[in-house]
């Protein structure tokens, strides 16, 4: 990130702008379950509304700066920061009930690092585990605020196919402002026994 996302990323503007508009729209009507992976987190803006809503959040940084200032400012043991990439996520399989990505997509380094994102996402999901992200559209004022940062914009058109390729169902893009939110369901398990259906007759 460059100076001004910096600034911008740990103002209280937008932790504000984030719990007021950004969250409670990317999250409406959902039930995040007791254990949400933030993939990067940042410094933090939504990491403490996300605990008004479940148990626990591991929030994952790539940044190192920003794994400290969220260690200071989350010393609650709910929340556990730590410093991974979204691309590689150093957790085992079906670990996490949700897992939330606010503006974080576009800063994965290629096409690819976003793909393997997404199937990292659906990995550590549980079954019936719910993917959330808010991303921002393509355009010259956002490639201009990114000036010596990295974006890689998600264009909302491929988001279905390369959520359906990760694995993931119930994939929804909706539209509002400058962005877009994502919403993704990693299939509940389907038991692999057979059923034996029992069928009994009354004798009379
Ligand atoms: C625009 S900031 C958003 C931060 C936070 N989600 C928020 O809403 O304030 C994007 C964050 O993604 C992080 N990031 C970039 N690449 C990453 C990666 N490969 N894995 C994890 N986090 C990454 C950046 O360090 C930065 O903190």
């Amino acid at each position: 990130m460059n100076t001004l996302e910096h600034l911008f990323c740990s103002s209280s503007l937008w932790q504000r702008m984030s719990q007021r508009y950004v969250l409670p729209w990317v999250l409406s009507g959902a039930r995040l379950g007791e254990h949400v992976l933030e993939i990067g987190a940042g410094y933090g803006a939504a990491t403490r509304q996300l605990l008004q809503l479940t148990s626990r959040v591991t929030a994952l940084e790539y940044d190192k700066n920003a794994i400290l200032h969220l260690k200071a400012r989350h010393g609650e043991p709910e929340v556990a920061p730590l410093c991974g990439d979204a691309a590689r996520l150093p957790f085992a399989d079906q670990s996490f009930s949700s897992v939330v990505a606010i503006l974080v997509l576009h800063h994965l380094r290629s096409r690819e690092a976003q793909d393997r994102a997404f199937a990292e996402a659906q990995r550590v999901l549980r079954p019936g585990g719910s993917l959330f992200a808010a991303e921002i559209n393509d355009g010259w004022m956002n490639r201009l605020v990114h000036y010596k940062s990295t974006f890689t914009p998600l264009a909302p058109s491929s988001v279905f196919a390369r959520l359906t390729a990760a694995g993931f169902s119930r994939v929804s893009v909706d539209f509002r402002g400058g962005g877009f939110r994502i919403r993704a369901r990693k299939a509940a398990e389907t038991s692999s026994k057979p059923r034996v259906l029992v069928a009994s007759s009354a004798m009379a």
